[in-house]
């Protein structure tokens, strides 16, 4: 059953409800909320009130208390509460990937430091237990790229809209209400947390940490019918793609831009608030994960599993960190893009070759070979003008 534990919960939002829930429910597991750190002394409450503080400390300074369990979504604060435990002794389960992202080496070395650890499968697809799988399954293996769907609130919207043509700000709002978009849902619709996401995995996969300035993202905010339209016709989908991958010159590329997918790709069927994992190795071929991205039972549930295996001591041991191969970092690679546009740009001259032109009253776009480095500049130079950017996956062009 492992050792008990006496949990300190930071957060009693959608996942810290959830969590709660799937702990009462749970068995085989010996473990407990002694007390919930919570913010807003006015906001009405699920559980009587002697179950919450608003004092951290209280929290993080009970000498009972031997894990701390971080589910704010306010990333400082986390940063403030994590640290603090680690310093004082305590293991951490979090679900927070834009402090893990954004911190991510700096935590490694504080777990090797303090010898206490950090557990986050819940913070990359929620329900599909990615991180683990990649850290141990995958420890020898050579893996080429891992890339998916990652956030579920954008698979949510992108779904509406196209199986029941739901304009894009009534789909948001169903997936705020459904409770899974942040608390600011440009993360989810500009492609950070999907981008948040992805530095957490490649770090498993390859041992490298990249800081999210330097990972070019962007998300479906600009989609419109016109963009649904175009894929429909085709019969593709448009999806939120995530990827992270091995070049021939060794080195490692990474983005987050929506992409058309054919019936052939395995993310095709993957909708609603669901994610997809596809995981590419030199020996087990091509793996292909899927589960529930959002919600508070599924990401409970992972925060649950997380609880479980620290009650077994078990910890990352970052294995493709240790490897004798470093991997640089490069955005000199080249896509297949749709890019649709208002003014009548001299877009072209961004592009390495153009395959297509496309043009009436409404709608204009070109499709062709362009470097990401090239796209970030067009973005730069004519952020007003370009209206949506969608990648032609491999296999359809
Ligand atoms: N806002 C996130 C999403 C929650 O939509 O995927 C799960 O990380």
């Amino acid at each position: 059953m492992g050792k008990s534990v006496k949990i300190g919960l930071f957060g009693f939002g959608v996942v810290g409800q959830g969590l709660y829930k799937v702990l009462s429910q749970s068995t085989g597991i010996n473990a407990e909320i002694k007390k919930i750190a919570v913010k807003n002394r006015e906001k009405k409450r699920s559980l009587p009130a002697k179950h919450f503080t608003f004092d951290a400390e209280e929290i993080l300074f009970d000498d009972e208390i031997n894990l701390i369990v971080e589910l704010i979504d306010n990333a400082e604060d986390a940063y403030k509460i994590i640290t603090t435990a680690l310093k004082n002794g305590k293991n951490v389960v979090t679900a927070n990937k834009k402090l893990l992202a954004e911190n991510f080496e700096e935590l490694v070395n504080l777990q090797l430091e303090t010898g206490k650890s950090i557990l986050y499968e819940a913070s990359v697809c929620a329900g599909i237990p990615i991180i683990r799988t990649i850290e141990e399954y995958y420890v020898s293996e050579l893996l080429y790229s891992v890339e998916g769907i990652f956030n579920g609130s954008s698979n949510y919207i992108l779904s509406k809209m196209q199986s029941e043509s739901l304009e894009y700000s009534e789909a948001l709002k169903q997936a705020q209400e459904l409770g899974f978009a942040e608390s600011n849902p440009k993360l989810d619709v500009e492609g950070f947390d999907a981008k948040f996401k992805l530095i957490i995995l490649a770090a498993h996969s390859f041992g490298v940490y990249i800081h999210p300035e330097k990972i070019f993202n962007y998300g479906i905010a600009g989609i419109s019918s016109f963009d649904i339209q175009f894929a429909k016709e085709k019969n593709w989908k448009i999806k939120l793609m995530s990827r992270v991958f091995k070049n021939s010159d060794n080195t490692i590329s990474m983005y987050v831009i929506p992409e058309f997918v054919n019936q052939q790709s395995n993310l095709f069927l993957v909708d609603q608030e669901f994610n997809g994992v596809i995981v590419e190795a030199a020996f087990s071929d091509r793996q292909f994960y899927s589960g529930k991205g959002a919600g508070g039972y599924p990401t409970g549930s992972a925060v649950l599993s997380d609880i479980a295996a620290n009650a077994y001591d078990y910890k990352y041991e970052y294995h493709k960190t240790h490897k004798e191969l470093q991997y640089s970092y490069s955005n000199d690679i080249y896509l297949t893009t749709y890019v649709r546009f208002i003014k009548d740009l001299t877009i072209s001259e961004y592009f390495e070759a153009v395959h297509q032109k496309f043009e009436n009253p409404d709608n204009k776009y070109v499709i062709g070979k362009i470097s990401i480095t090239a796209l970030s500049k067009l973005l730069t130079d004519h952020k007003e003008d370009i209206q949506f950017i969608c990648n032609i996956g491999e296999n359809i062009i």
